[in-house]
């Protein structure tokens, strides 16, 4: 079966969470004898040098839009046995970041759908599936029902909308975005309205033949009203297509037995030698040598969806009573960027905050810290935890989304777990479970290596997932 990808961004050429670890590993685990996977991204102008390098014009096409006749660029990269195209036009993808203000984002992202359906034909790839990954894709299953199934190249191609984050929708005023206005009214203000405004999101479940997410617990809190972001009701409606796969993680990648960025490489049965990754994440960081704190690990974007503002209520009350250090590397919104410069400004020995996007300082992290505190408000899965735990590094998370269906909540008397979590989204729930982790992690270290054990023998691979999606895609056909 051929399948195409279509997504906003993938690793290694574009990312900005994990949506791109998604993307990019995902068709590496299905079956290359029974699929035929092909990656659609689009060309941004901030994409790496070094990732430019790989890429090979291919053709060029003038498709008629509602602007004018467009120029869409297609150009193709082989990673890794992954054939990727990237559409071309630098009329929208330039900008120093895959995403700007929303109102060109909707016209951009419009642009690319159409794209994507329009050059398929001079390629010469007829996909048996469309696998559009969040509202920068999903008005793919709408186009191509409104304009392109009378052509008989399109006819039977079907549609999967996976949702990565019900909290991005896509949503402006209709009349505003350019590369939808020649939609019949009957979609305008059909199956793409929501609230009086377009929704993208909305329209492409709708339209899709099958919809997903990524973990059976976000599936069904997205249908309930107060995890659905005002589209509980539509998922309510299409339950029946609905289902929750969660993620995996790219196994060679974060591979504590082979990562290049960390300081020394271990596996489960060389867990003694983390402690060498503690170390020189510390000094890294100019944080003080101290085996005997605690180091809780942070890598995320910062924003309101991560539970900051948890943190920043106890913050000072976690310093004060607990000898833990916070290692934090992060970006986003200013509240949460500032609040965490200023801990590092007033506790330089023991609060470290990297305000930037670093791979490397990733890595180092998540091989170099104790623990990995992860709030979350909703998470649809997750990836941060997992990759902490192939580092056996131990997750501290709320219980929601993909963290409730990854996470195992340590319990001392049978000795079972993998993590610490807690339930309500409240700072002192929270400080409470920090709290109890610390006990485990200065009196109870044989527990605190068996956890790291457990969570290191884990198998967070997309092997089992993969196999869930290949299911799914035999189904439609
Ligand atoms: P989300 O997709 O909601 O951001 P996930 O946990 O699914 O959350 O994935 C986040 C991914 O992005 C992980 O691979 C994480 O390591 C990475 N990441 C987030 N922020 C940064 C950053 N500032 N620097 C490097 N990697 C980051
Ligand atoms: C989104 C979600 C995150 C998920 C990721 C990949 O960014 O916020 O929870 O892991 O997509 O599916």
């Amino acid at each position: 079966k051929r399948i195409l990808f279509a997504a906003s961004e993938g690793n290694p050429f574009i990312k900005t969470g994990g949506l791109a670890d998604v993307v990019g590993a995902l068709p590496k685990y299905l079956d290359k004898e029974k699929f035929d996977v092909r990656v659609f991204l689009p060309k941004y102008l901030c994409i790496s040098e070094d990732c430019r390098q790989k890429m090979k014009y291919v053709t060029e096409i003038y498709a008629d839009m509602p602007r004018e006749k467009e120029y869409i660029g297609i150009y193709e990269a082989k990673i890794e046995g992954i054939h990727y195209y990237f559409i071309d036009n630098e009329h929208y993808f330039a900008g120093n970041s895959p995403y700007n203000q929303i109102f060109e984002d909707v016209n951009k992202f419009a642009f690319y759908c159409r794209a994507v359906l329009t050059c398929l034909p001079e390629l010469g790839f007829c996909p048996d599936i469309i696998h559009c990954h969040d509202w920068q894709a999903a008005l793919i299953p709408v186009f191509l029902d409104a304009f392109y199934r009378e052509n008989p190249f399109y006819r039977n191609i079907q549609t999967i909308m996976t949702i990565h984050n019900q909290k991005f929708q896509g949503r402006w005023r209709i009349d505003d975005i350019e590369n939808c206005r020649d939609l019949p009214a009957s979609y305008r203000y059909g199956a793409m309205e929501a609230y009086g405004e377009t929704n993208f999101l909305k329209a492409g479940i709708l339209h899709a033949d099958r919809v997903t997410t990524v973990s059976e617990t976000y599936a069904k809190e997205i249908q309930d009203p107060t995890g659905g972001e005002g589209l509980d009701g539509v998922m309510r409606e299409v339950s029946g297509k609905l289902s929750g796969i969660v993620n995996g993680i790219d196994t060679e990648e974060y591979d504590p037995m082979t990562d290049p960025e960390i300081a020394v490489n271990f596996n489960q049965k060389t867990i003694a030698k983390k402690k060498k990754n503690k170390e020189a994440l510390q000094a890294a960081l100019r944080l003080r040598k101290d085996s005997s704190a605690m180091v809780l690990g942070i890598v995320s974007r910062l924003t309101q969806q991560k539970g900051f503002d948890l943190v920043r209520s106890v913050m000072e009350e976690m310093l004060n009573t607990l000898n833990i250090q916070i290692v934090v590397l992060g970006t986003g919104e200013e509240q949460f960027q500032d609040f965490f410069r200023h801990f590092d400004w007033k506790y330089p020995d023991r609060v470290s905050a990297t305000i930037g996007y670093s791979e490397e300082i990733a890595h180092m992290i998540y091989g170099g810290a104790d623990a990995f505190l992860m709030p979350s408000q909703f998470e649809p899965c997750g990836l941060s935890q997992l990759i902490s735990m192939r580092y056996g590094t131990i997750p501290i998370v709320r219980e929601t989304g993909g963290l409730k269906d990854t996470v195992e909540p340590y319990n001392g008397i049978w000795h079972t777990g993998n993590g610490f979590s807690f339930a309500n989204y409240h700072a002192g729930e929270m400080l409470m479970i920090v709290r109890y982790a610390y006990d485990i992690f200065c009196n109870h270290p044989k527990d605190w290596r068996g956890m790291m054990k457990r969570c290191m023998e884990m198998d967070n691979s997309w092997q089992n997932s993969a196999k869930k999606y290949e299911k799914l895609y035999q189904e439609l056909s």
